[in-house]
């Protein structure tokens, strides 16, 4: 799905701003009784979370109106109008001045409709109804009376994982205006062929309505403008693929984050131009190989973090100026690499990426999933894990940040706690899980080859699903949640497994989650859990131990910043305190420790 783009062929407008909203708890669910009934001063900004608005509406779950309106006008019969949505969670159900257009489930994902019938010239009527009720057959889980982190956590509202369920229409809406014969979507897939001069290439994908013969003219422009390539393509049957040769490619990377921009002419049967669309991307590789990861053919090394997507006041809301300063503190520590712990981050986040050469493991938002004798809920999670792979690989194909899909966070067999324990666990349940990763994996390297597939396992979880990986991502709590305390009874154990799982796998090993607990402010001497002190301690064991082993590919400290959870005895103040940032991006000790740490590391 192509981010909306204005030119002289397409015109797309966001209808973010103050929109009428009320709860309704009810599920009164009659828009007209809404519509006219809607109290005009209430008002909710979009994009962003309600939990955080309304003090009354903190712990709110269920349905939600949203009104607003917006001036249009009706499309002719060679135009179209779409209504796009960047992320609603978790469901919306839309109506454009009175009829109903259609429904979506899933955050984090954007979806569209087609509403040209429906458009009216002047003011135009959209009604949402959003509802982020906690449901174990959704993805992610809530409300699951079986599931282990509940019974550890034991989280208010009552979910299946780590982080606060955020509620609302949570990123832009956009209002688009296209030619009835316009490029649909354009995808690429970016490398180089190492002779003498280093040619790159890009293999483009490009899906059209409205024609089923035109023509695509395409100019591949470096980031001066220069024309470095170029070819027209003939579309058949909707579709069209071309190929160009980029000799002399400067490839993309962190050190030099260069990006082309593919700029495309849509021309119909007459020869007319119907669309256009400038897509950037830059040209390099992924691979594993040897129990490394290598881009552009060269090891490297993540260093950085586990992030949410939070700010006190937004909830899970586009927060453009936070992306911009996470990524200067980045920058400021020496990191290069984050996952979108755990769903899909806006979009806006990876074309930040893109261009500060981020390296970024994008992640549906399977967390909390559990396998035991459940099979009807698996094969249900099943299908949306599907989709929601499917829905992120066709919007972040084209980012260069993007160098690994992570289809889950922390899948758990049903007795979790007893394996957590020390015992073996129930093979049926493994299985279960072993068949569902395969099918998903199967189902995104369908639509991207050129990049690793992984999951975050977790700790004491089953092996046989980490080999399924094409590089390996564990949680580790050595030092936390494992011999808390003992730091070097800690550093011996992680040192052992790590040892085994590596002879085991043999394939490169990243530490997607490590930290601690920590309250910023409080210093013990010697250190003690909850200090900072004590996350410095539980860091530099770990480094140290990465240190020694050049086949963990990565470290990601967990958390980047303290981040807002549900209430329950194991989160003070309804925070987990594991960031090396307060929420509001103040830096503990940690923060200092690492910046030395991973500049020196850069210097050296
Ligand atoms: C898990 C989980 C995180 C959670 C963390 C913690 O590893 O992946 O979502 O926040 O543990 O307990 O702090």
């Amino acid at each position: 799905m192509l981010y909306p783009q204005s030119n002289r062929f397409r015109c797309s407008l966001p209808v973010d701003g103050f929109w009428s909203f009320q709860v309704d708890p009810e599920g009164v669910g009659e828009q007209e009784a809404w519509w006219n009934g809607l109290p005009a001063g209430r008002q909710i900004a979009v994009p962003g979370s309600w939990n955080e608005l309304f003090p009354e509406h903190r712990d709110y779950l269920g349905d939600a109106w949203y009104v607003t309106e917006f001036d249009a006008f009706a499309p002719g019969p060679d135009s179209v109008l779409s209504l796009r949505f960047d992320s609603v969670n978790y469901s919306a159900r839309v109506w454009l001045n009175g009829t109903e257009v259609g429904f979506h489930e899933g955050g984090h994902l954007p979806f569209e409709f087609n509403v040209s019938d429906l458009a009216r010239d002047g003011r135009n009527r959209l009604a949402v109804l959003v509802n982020n009720d906690l449901r174990p057959d959704r993805v992610p889980p809530g409300n699951a009376s079986d599931s282990p982190f509940s019974s550890m956590m034991s989280s208010f509202p009552p979910t299946s994982f780590d982080f606060f369920p955020y509620g609302g229409i949570q990123r832009p809406v956009w209002v688009s205006m296209l030619d009835a014969v316009h490029i649909v979507s354009a995808g690429v897939e970016t490398g180089f062929d190492c002779n003498d001069d280093l040619t790159g290439y890009v293999n483009l994908r490009v899906e059209v309505a409205g024609a089923a013969a035109a023509r695509l003219a395409c100019q591949v422009l470096d980031a001066g403008g220069g024309m470095v390539a170029e070819g027209t393509c003939d579309v058949k049957d909707g579709t069209v693929e071309c190929r160009f040769e980029l000799p002399g490619v400067r490839l993309w990377s962190p050190a030099d984050p260069h990006l082309y921009t593919v700029a495309m002419e849509l021309r119909d049967d007459e020869g007319k131009a119907r669309d256009a669309y400038r897509l950037e991307t830059g040209v390099r590789t992924v691979e594993v190989r040897d129990s490394r990861i290598l881009l552009n053919g060269e090891p490297i090394h993540l260093k950085g973090f586990g992030k949410h997507e939070d700010f006190p006041v937004h909830g899970r809301a586009l927060n453009l100026p936070l992306i911009v300063k996470d990524g200067e503190l980045f920058r400021w520590m020496g990191a290069n690499s984050y996952r979108t712990s755990h769903y899909p981050y806006a979009e806006e986040a990876l074309r930040y990426a893109d261009r500060a050469g981020l390296l970024v493991i994008d992640e549906i938002p399977a967390v909390g999933l559990m396998f035991g004798d459940n099979g009807d809920r698996i094969a249900g999670w099943l299908e949306v894990c599907k989709g929601q792979l499917r829905d992120l690989i066709r919007r972040d194909l084209n980012h260069p940040s993007v160098i690994m899909w992570s289809v889950a966070n922390e899948p758990m067999t049903a007795d979790f706690m007893a394996r957590f324990r020390g015992a073996d666990a129930n093979p049926a349940f493994v299985d279960a899980g072993t068949d569902f990763f395969v099918a998903l994996v199967d189902a995104g390297k369908e639509l991207d080859r050129s990049r690793p597939f992984s999951l975050a396992g977790v700790m004491g979880g089953p092996v046989e699903w980490l080999e399924l990986c094409d590089a390996v991502m564990i949680n580790r709590y050595w030092g936390w949640y494992r011999l808390g305390g003992q730091i070097e009874q800690a550093r011996a154990g992680m040192e052992e497994e790590l040892d085994a799982l590596h002879e085991r796998l043999a394939k490169p090993i990243i530490i997607a989650e490590f930290g601690a607990d920590t309250i910023a402010g409080h210093h013990s001497e010697p250190a003690e859990m909850f200090s900072e002190e004590y996350q410095v301690d539980v860091l530099r064991m770990t480094l140290d131990v990465a240190a020694e082993r050049p086949w963990i590919a990565g470290l990601h400290v967990w958390n980047f910043a303290d981040f807002k959870t549900g209430q329950g005895v194991m989160r003070p103040a309804s925070l987990n305190h594991k960031g090396v940032f307060t929420r509001e991006r103040r830096p503990k000790m940690a923060a200092h420790f690492l910046r030395s740490r991973w500049r020196e590391d850069a210097a050296a």
